[in-house]
């Protein structure tokens, strides 16, 4: 019964309004199409040049905010598709309708559109068919190519994909490099004519790094002069390479550069088949481009049928033991300083079982680390195989025992060979053992050689992995991963990864570390992409087992984090003597994993961004706000709450001599009873943040 009024009501609600126009376009064929979202604001005019080349540009408010810009591809042994085309017809349709997330940054999500697919053939003798498909949303659109079967073009290789973004002026940009194995780098903030990829200012410390042009990464954003903010990424990347955005400084131009290998081909490919989307988000504020929905809208729904054992997490681990080297903590059984034993594992799954924390990741459980960084890595990590000192079995049973999930761990390597033939007996271990999570990593040059992270061939490893994984009741969360695109929609077991500089380099990196400034770029660039494995509330700022490093943000920041960042999978990373006394680890314990609302109150790209979120299944709510080096004062209306409630609010915030730097480890906890009509003053220092919990009053 209360399913069935469930079902009706959606149904109600998905109002699917289904226009389909096939306008047969005769003799007299048309060279222009013209397009627009549903609130009129964002427009696209799809054109054929005189000699047939296609090129789109983009209105927003009636101003251009892509100039015409063209499209094409280059092939081996085949022409390019260039030019000489006509439009063949055009199909136009029209979709409202809602659907539910099975976990993430809300419970419910709008998709409302408008799809025009112009169905291009060449008028020369290849006569090669081509289609571009657009949809058209009010926070931006998104456009690809289809290449339906025909008789001159079956297997191909594809040489390269030239989809241009044309700019209008001479916009901020916040970037990282185009490199096709990490997106492991610090954001650079220039003008578009200042974008230059210099690539010794991008050495990596732990992976394989490949920076061949004056390329960039997506997502990659903007802002105008006029303020608008922009930002350029791709949804449903499958069965292709990644795309980089190659920088003209002179004519502010972006134009698709995809990932190669060793034969210099991009992809190759066989008719019928789509590239993903490419994406463009416009918003008005800094915070609409992460409230927008657009990249998991261009995705497919949910194809996952079970999906009981989905499960967002809170986790603990051994991890940063080895981060820091504390008493040389090691990930190798041989050094003598083993960190995964099963003792240490189960003083973790009692702290994560008195803490609210679900999950336990063990890392350097298994056999092959004495090994993993040398160059014939192939056939050294086995993934079912412990070390002497770490009773798997009694682990799994003892967390059971506690209701604790473990996390297992796959550090590949980047050997992709080794881990596909032990993927069958690594993932059939973890379905006999009950465990649903897994933590992957692709830590070094990929083997085999001439491969790159962000290329075809490991574009469709990693979905491989994710699909294997499905069917094993396990979800991935990717270390060194191919970016996020969206999939999470498909295949809600795709549920964190990193792609990222994450708090690791904070431990270990010998250039300082990541700046007060890098939490408040994230949001607003890689966050776009999708959910973040970034590991956030480091307690021991200084920490004390790493002289030369240290985390660049107050504690406040820190609790902040785990509502500025979303991710599904959020870890309590800290050693336990160091979460041990600290009154602000509450916030910790009580922070919601997975959400019914989200909003973005206020922010700006690298200088500060306060979202607030509320939890999924009850009526509290959390409040994250970090700011940059500078600090930032603000006034918070909290119309956001529940109008009908009065809240009990704890607020942990930087005491007012706190500093990044000079004090980074003072902070103040604030009980107030507070409702949707009152004003919150919050006073953030430099590398600061503030973090608050609102739970209704009973
Ligand atoms: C790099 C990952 O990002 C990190 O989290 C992990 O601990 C190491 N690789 C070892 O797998
Ligand atoms: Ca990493």
């Amino acid at each position: 019964m209360k399913i069935n009024s469930r079902i009706n009501d959606l149904f109600s609600r998905v109002a699917i309004a289904l226009l389909l126009i096939m306008l047969m376009i005769g003799c007299s064929k048309t060279d222009e199409v013209k397009m627009k979202s549903p609130d009129g604001n964002v427009e696209v005019e799809f054109l054929l040049k005189k000699d047939g080349s296609p090129n789109y540009l983009v209105m927003y408010k009636g101003s251009k905010i892509i100039d015409t810009s063209s499209l094409g591809f280059e092939f081996r042994d085949m022409p390019p598709i260039k030019d000489n085309l006509v439009i063949d017809n055009v199909e136009v349709s029209n979709i409202s309708e809602i659907w539910q997330m099975v976990w993430g940054e809300q419970s419910e999500v709008e998709n409302n559109y408008q799809e025009v697919k112009i169905n291009l053939a060449e008028k020369n003798e290849s006569d090669r068919l081509m289609n571009v498909i657009f949809k058209i949303y009010n926070d931006g659109i998104g456009f690809r190519y289809e290449f339906p079967e025909q008789k001159n073009m079956n297997d191909i290789v594809i040489m390269d994909e030239n989809t241009q973004f044309k700019l209008t002026g001479d916009h901020k940009v916040w970037w990282i490099p185009g490199d096709w194995d990490i997106y492991e780098h610090l954001y650079k903030t220039t003008l578009l004519s200042e974008l230059k990829v210099n690539v010794t200012d991008f050495d990596n410390q732990l992976a394989q790094t490949y920076i061949p042009y004056n390329a960039v990464n997506t997502p990659v954003t903007m802002k105008t002069d006029d303020g608008l903010y922009l930002s350029f990424h791709e949804a449903n990347l499958t069965n292709y390479s990644g795309m980089t955005l190659l920088v003209d400084n002179e004519k502010f131009m972006l134009q698709s550069e995809l990932v190669g290998s060793a034969d210099e081909s991009k992809v190759k490919i066989t008719t019928p088949f789509v590239t993903p989307w490419r994406t463009i988000q416009i918003g008005e504020k800094a915070g609409d481009l992460i409230e927008s929905k657009l990249i998991v809208n261009l995705n497919e729904p949910n194809k996952l049928e079970d999906i009981s054992w989905i499960q967002p997490m809170k986790y603990t681990g051994i991890w940063w033991d080895m981060h820091v080297g504390r008493m040389s903590a090691s990930w190798d059984y041989n050094s003598g300083n083993h960190a995964a034993t099963t003792e240490y594992t189960k003083q973790m799954i009692d702290f994560a079982a008195s803490n609210n924390l679900m999950g336990v990741l063990v890392e350097g459980w298994n056999t092959g680390w004495e090994d993993w960084t040398s160059a014939e890595r192939e056939g050294i990590f086995d993934f079912v195989t412990p070390y002497p000192d770490y009773d798997l079995e009694e682990v799994v049973r003892y967390a059971k025992s506690k209701g604790v999930e473990m996390i297992m761990h796959h550090e590949t390597s980047a050997a992709v060979t080794t881990y596909e033939q032990q993927l069958d007996t690594a993932y059939s271990l973890m379905k006999r053992l009950g465990i649903h999570a897994v933590k992957t990593g692709y830590v070094g040059t990929i083997i085999p050689k001439g491969e790159y992270h962000h290329g075809q061939f490991m574009v469709n490893h990693y979905r491989k992995v994710l699909l294997h994984a499905a069917e094993h009741q396990v979800m991935v969360n990717a270390h060194e991963p191919i970016k996020a695109t969206g999939i999470r929609r498909t295949y809600p077991n795709a549920i964190a990864r990193e792609g990222l500089r994450g708090q690791e380099f904070n431990a270990w990196s010998a250039d300082g570390g990541n700046p007060p400034e890098h939490l408040t770029i994230v949001p607003f660039t890689r966050m776009l992409a999708g959910p973040i494995d970034f590991t956030p509330g480091i307690f021991d700022i200084k920490i004390k087992y790493r002289e030369n490093n240290q985390v660049n943000t107050t504690i406040a920041h820190q609790l902040a984090l785990y509502v500025v960042i979303y991710s599904p999978l959020q870890m309590a990373p800290d050693l336990i003597e160091n979460y041990e006394g600290h009154p602000a680890f509450q916030f910790i314990r009580d922070v919601g994993i997975d959400w019914s609302e989200t909003k973005v109150l206020n922010g700006e790209i690298g200088d500060y961004v306060t979202i607030v979120r509320k939890e999924k299944g009850t009526d509290n709510w959390f409040l994250g706000s970090v700011a940059d080096e500078n600090g930032k004062s603000m006034e918070i209306d909290l119309s956001f709450l529940d109008a009908d409630k009065k809240y009990n609010a704890t607020i942990y915030k930087d005491a007012d001599d706190a500093h990044w730097n000079d004090n980074p480890t003072a902070y103040v906890i604030e009980n107030k009873v507070l409702t949707s009509e009152d004003k919150l003053s919050l006073n953030l220092v430099p590398g600061g943040g503030c973090a608050v919990s609102f739970f209704p009053v009973k």
